[in-house]
């Protein structure tokens, strides 16, 4: 078990501006040692949310009592939430109190959403354990579960009052699950993160926090700006549900990615030399950007219309001149026929 440490070395500071909302990520080994520090005030007691297998134990420094969820997709679900608030009412957790959830995202996701119905919503910090958790899923106040309609189609834009990404917590990740944070890191090159391979592991993720940061600060709700951050999920949301979810969200988010370049270089928006450099990041992360064969271009391209994020037929996140940017795309033949690259 990962138990709190002594005082921390090196760490980056990060702060997600939104006004009275604004909030600071903190990346760094041992951070989850300053998980007292960050527990909102006023707080008396804290339901501490994570899974069975995160191996790691945090202190909030007040009384406090452990939560355990579900593993995998089946239990990102209302029935969880609604567990937990029982839980929680149960225990006498007030709306004054506070959730720390720990562990990946989808621990994240579910605790987050359950702090922001509980009592109307009360506070709830991050401690992220995962690589995918840490540069995406914890940051923002996306949360949500899944319904048996489709994934995270019930949720709230609650944000945390923290962060806490401990890279101590990294050390025991998964080789799969590195891949599934570089499929998201990938995405970061095009979104301004210039060269990120250049960097060490905690500027890395600081690098992409702050680049998350700075989209979500503009655009909270999603109105315009924050669909970049979607940057080779149209093909990987598809992926995920043709695929029935056997690949990993990071795997799918790399073919996204190859996929997203070929369809802006059909368009004229991007060059070839532009192309070759979506595949070199790729290559250098060591993901693969091959769609795997049972995959029907057909019914790839139908479920682009019926991604959550679509409002009004098919858009496709897509590099340009003006860097990346949601494009509105009528031609789905060319959108069947640019696949042919991640075949
Ligand atoms: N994961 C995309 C977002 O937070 O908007």
């Amino acid at each position: 078990m990962l138990a709190p440490r002594g005082p921390v070395v090196t760490r980056s500071v990060v702060e997600v501006a939104l006004g009275e909302r604004s909030y600071p990520v903190i990346v760094g080994a041992g951070v989850s040692a300053e998980l007292a520090a960050v527990v909102p005030p006023g707080a008396k007691r804290v339901a501490i949310v994570t899974q069975h297998d995160i191996p790691v134990t945090v202190n909030p420094g007040l009384e406090h009592r452990r939560f355990v969820i579900g593993d995998g997709e089946q239990a990102k679900s209302l029935v969880t939430v609604g567990h937990l608030c029982s839980q929680w009412a149960q225990w006498g957790l007030t709306r004054a109190d506070a959730v720390v959830a720990v562990g990946g995202g989808m621990v994240t996701d579910v605790a987050g959403f359950a702090a922001s119905v509980y009592h109307r919503g009360i506070s709830v910090v991050y401690v992220s354990t995962t690589l995918l958790g840490m540069i995406d899923a914890a940051v923002g106040g996306k949360t949500g579960v899944n319904l048996p309609e489709g994934k995270n189609l019930v949720g709230a834009f609650w944000q945390p009052s923290a962060v806490l990404c401990d890279t101590d917590t990294l050390a025991t990740l998964p080789p799969r699950e590195w891949k599934c944070g570089y499929g998201e890191m990938a995405k970061y090159h095009f979104l301004g993160g210039g060269d990120l391979h250049a960097l060490d592991l905690e500027d890395k993720i600081a690098r992409c926090v702050a680049l998350k940061a700075a989209v979500v600060a503009d655009d909270e709700r999603e109105g315009a700006g924050r669909a970049v951050l979607n940057y080779g999920h149209t093909l990987a949301h598809a992926i995920e549900i043709a695929g029935a979810f056997d690949l990993r969200h990071g795997e799918c988010v790399a073919i996204g990615l190859r996929y997203a370049a070929e369809v802006a270089y059909r368009l004229g928006r991007i060059d070839a030399a532009r192309v070759a450099e979506h595949e070199a990041v790729l290559a250098r992360y060591e993901l693969a950007w091959t769609l795997p064969a049972r995959l029907r271009t057909d019914e790839l391209v139908d479920l682009f219309s019926r991604d959550k994020k679509a409002i009004d037929g098919v858009t496709l996140v897509l590099d340009g001149p003006r860097g990346v940017e949601s494009v509105r795309i009528d031609d789905t033949t060319m959108l069947a026929e640019a696949m042919e690259a991640v075949r």
